[in-house]
Formats: C-alpha cells, structure tokens, sequence
C-alpha cells in the first residue's frame, strides 16, 4: 500500500500547490492513503474548518498539525468534530482534538499519529513515552503506522525514529519546512526521513515573506511575518510503500516540485 504525504502547507500559494498537483500526484503515484501536514494552511499559522475540509474533498484521508495548531482560533469550534485531524498528541490530557486517528483503504486500517519535539520547541509532554503509548493502542487494529514528528532538532527527529525502527511503518518529521536529503528504510522496516520540506512560497525564507526576516536578523525589532500571495512556489512530499499485512515500509521516495525540479508526468 503507498501512503502519500505532503509537507507543510504554508497560506494560499500552498494550498494552491496541493489543488493543482494532487490530482497528478495521485494519477502518477495511486496512494492508497494520503496525508497533508496543514498547520501553516491559514495564511501561515494554523487552519480553519474550511481549509481542513478543502482538504478532504481535495483527495486527502487526514491532516496533521504542529506548534501552529492552535494560532486560528475557530479551531477550538471544529477540532473534536474533525476526526480525520490530528494535533500533536503529547499536549496534556483534557487537550481539545486528538494525536492517533484511523484512516482505511480496502479494508487496510492505517493509525496515523502527531507528535511535537521538545527541543527549541515549547515545553510539552514526552513524545518518546507518548508515542509508546500510542503505538501500543493502534496495533490492537493494525499494523501500518504513520507518525508525524513536528519538530524542530533534526537530533530529536533521528532519535525518534530509531526508538520507533520497527515499530511503526514511516516517521517522517516537519516543521523546519526545508526537505532533507536523508530519506531511507530503517533496518527494521520503518521509512524516515528528517523533514519532508514546505509546500508554498518558493523564493522566500520557509514560506515567509524575505524582507521581513532579514529584517528581523538586521534590527532584531519585532516585524510582522506575512506569507506573499504571489510568487513562484513548491510542493514538498514523501511516498513510501508498505507492505499492507507486515506493516513494514518497503521503498521511500521523496517528492519536491519547484522550478529547479520540475514534474513530469
Ligand atoms: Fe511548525
């Protein structure tokens, strides 16, 4: 079974992204199950209930979230009716939303699970125990296991996914929305890699508006982060292929469409 991920949607150019290459991603790749990281989605910080559904009727079966999570604040409206969502699970207890949802193709159940790194991050929660805890739920159902590790130490990312190396069928990180080179099948069958990359905005600084971050580093002065509407832009994702009883990851492959890498069908 191919479970097809696309990295952290960042405002309207990103959401652009997904309607206009979805569809040929899907005609070229035929996931079973696909996957959106959406918490940059509203105009770079968090979602709202409309851009989750767009999502859905866009072809994708879940949507996974990070630190944005909650930065829209309608979320708290729509968070516990959105059962094809997930927040980072390691929030404390008593948290609107949830960190584990199932999603089926076939008759094939996939668990997919959010977690958030601690490290440069704001505290939470253990994600390694949280994850233990998670996993051991899901495989009262299934097998086949996505985790999206929200994080920002590509350390705490690599240690996250060899404490889940055969536990879980993929790992893949986000939230420093630039793709790593690393993609690969851990030796126990679980796929990973470091940061799938951003979707959006291609010629500014992680999707956010160039001027307005070097301004930033130059005064240190606060500034207001905007995502351009305008401008050339990206898609970034990952594709791995699971074998569908076992659970374990047989091929990765990592996507990036922009200029420099254009795509061909
Ligand atoms: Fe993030």
């Amino acid at each position: 079974m191919k479970i097809l991920f696309v990295g952290d949607v960042v405002g309207s150019p990103g959401r652009q992204m997904v309607q206009d290459y979805l569809p040929k991603l899907k005609q070229t790749y035929h996931p079973n199950f696909t996957i959106i990281n959406g918490e940059n989605a509203a105009s770079g910080k968090g979602i709202n209930e409309k851009i989750y559904r767009g999502f859905i009727e866009q072809g994708a079966q879940a949507v996974t979230l990070g630190n944005h999570a909650w930065d829209k604040k309608e979320i708290f409206d729509f968070i516990d009716k959105a059962d094809k969502m997930v927040r980072p699970a390691n929030f404390p207890e008593g948290t609107p939303g949830k960190g584990l949802t199932f999603i089926k193709d076939n008759g094939v159940e996939l668990a997919i699970i959010n977690l958030q790194g601690r490290t440069f991050m704001p505290p939470l929660d253990d994600p390694f125990t949280k994850a233990d805890e998670l996993i051991k739920e899901a495989k009262k159902r299934t097998n086949l296991i996505f985790v999206d590790f929200h994080a920002e130490a590509t350390s705490e990312k690599q240690a996250m996914a060899w404490y889940l190396n055969g536990r879980v069928s993929a790992i893949v990180g986000t939230h420093t929305h630039v793709q790593t080179a690393d993609d690969r099948i851990l030796p126990d069958g679980t796929a990973y890699i470091t940061d799938v990359g951003m979707t959006g905005p291609y010629d500014e600084i992680l999707g956010t508006d160039k001027e307005a971050v070097i301004k930033k580093f130059l005064t240190s002065l606060p500034v207001r982060f905007e995502i351009p509407k305008t401008g050339r832009t990206q898609l970034s994702g990952f594709l791995v292929d699971v074998d569908s009883s076992s659970g374990k990851a047989t091929k990765v492959k990592r996507i990036l469409i922009n200029d420099d890498h254009p795509f061909f069908t």
